[in-house]
């Protein structure tokens, strides 16, 4: 993404900090647990990031999302990234390694009837996945064609039993400026959060990331989960979620916060309206020289467009 303020990425040697250090710090807070419940906690001791659920890859494709296009080469995908946490180069796959991806919990709050935490692995294996191959549209005017792995976001929202009131959800990425350097850049509104009215997150192609080309999502693309929202620009698809709050009123975005008059809460993929400093009518397709025209919801309008009936007059583009 490109932000009009801030023209560099440059970080001090001071605020980084390196793996090794890091990794001692987690390895002497897993042996304090261990001595404190008088059992030794092997499994914290080292930071393994291979995924427990990774026998469930790779998943049954579901025919039924299909593409007019060819898959973007898996490599160019995994090393052409945005993930802001990590430094703001698309070249952040190297720094990504540094996000401890497991253990990790996500906590289930707000207007639900109980709120819970539950392991991303556990959630994982008892939602069962599924590849879909979707087209992924990014507000920079680039475009990929991808394997997702993954579940229906519906399905976590029935587990959550929301209330009523709940209106939205909103999603958050961790915090951890000693993990994530980029998390010191106190100028950005860390935590990333990322927000969807609750008849978008139940919708059937709002997928829930665990995986892509056949294996568990690796760090750069945000595991061990993130979500994919097809039809709108890739912003809205947060990485590393570790919280999701069922809310009454639209939450506040991580791009609305620090750009508002560029990046809205709804940022549907539409080729006539132009970004404020670029036109969305065409894409550059990465791994091509091709440049296509820009679909209206990225191609999926017959499957969405009746979610915005009745809101013609929000800004349902940017
Ligand atoms: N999520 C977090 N937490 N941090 C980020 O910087 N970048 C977003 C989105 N999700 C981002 C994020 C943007 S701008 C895009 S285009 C996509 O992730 C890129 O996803 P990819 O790197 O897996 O292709």
């Amino acid at each position: 993404m490109l932000i009009r303020h801030r023209a560099g990425w440059e970080l001090p040697e001071s605020a980084a900090t390196p793996e090794s250090v890091y990794l001692d710090r987690r390895q002497w807070l897993a042996g304090a647990a261990g001595l404190v419940a008088g059992t030794a906690l092997p499994g914290l001791a080292r930071a393994d990031t291979t995924a427990p659920t990774s026998d469930l890859y790779p998943a049954k494709r579901n025919e039924a999302f299909t593409l007019d296009r060819p898959l973007t080469e898996e490599k160019l995908a995994a090393s052409y990234n945005n993930f802001y946490e990590f430094g703001m180069s698309k070249d952040v796959a190297g720094a990504a390694k540094r996000l401890v991806a497991r253990p990790w919990t996500i906590k289930i709050d707000g207007l639900v009837e109980k709120p819970f935490e539950i392991d991303a692995d556990e959630l994982i294996r008892k939602m069962g996945v599924e590849e879909r191959l979707y087209r992924f549209r990014c507000v920079e005017a680039w475009s990929m064609a991808v394997p997702w792995t993954g579940f229906p976001l519906r399905k976590l929202v029935e587990l959550a039993r929301p209330q009523s009131g709940a209106k939205y959800i909103q999603m958050q990425t961790f915090l951890d400026p000693r993990m994530a350097p980029g998390q010191g850049q106190r100028w950005l509104p860390w935590p990333y959060t990322e927000g969807l009215t609750l008849a978008e997150a139940t919708h059937d192609l709002t997928l829930m990331v665990t995986g892509i080309y056949g294996k568990p999502v690796p760090n750069q693309h945000g595991a061990p989960l993130r979500l994919i929202v097809p039809w709108k620009y890739g912003f809205k698809s947060v990485k590393s979620i570790n919280r999701i709050s069922f809310v009454a009123e639209q939450p506040k975005t991580f791009w609305e916060g620090l750009q508002a008059s560029e990046y809205g809460f709804w940022a549907n993929v539409n080729p006539e309206v132009a970004h404020p400093r670029w036109s969305q009518a065409s894409e550059q397709v990465l791994g091509s020289r091709e440049r296509r025209p820009t679909l209206l919801f990225n191609g999926y309008a017959e499957q969405v467009a009746g979610l915005y009936k009745g809101l013609e007059k929000e800004r349902l583009w940017a």
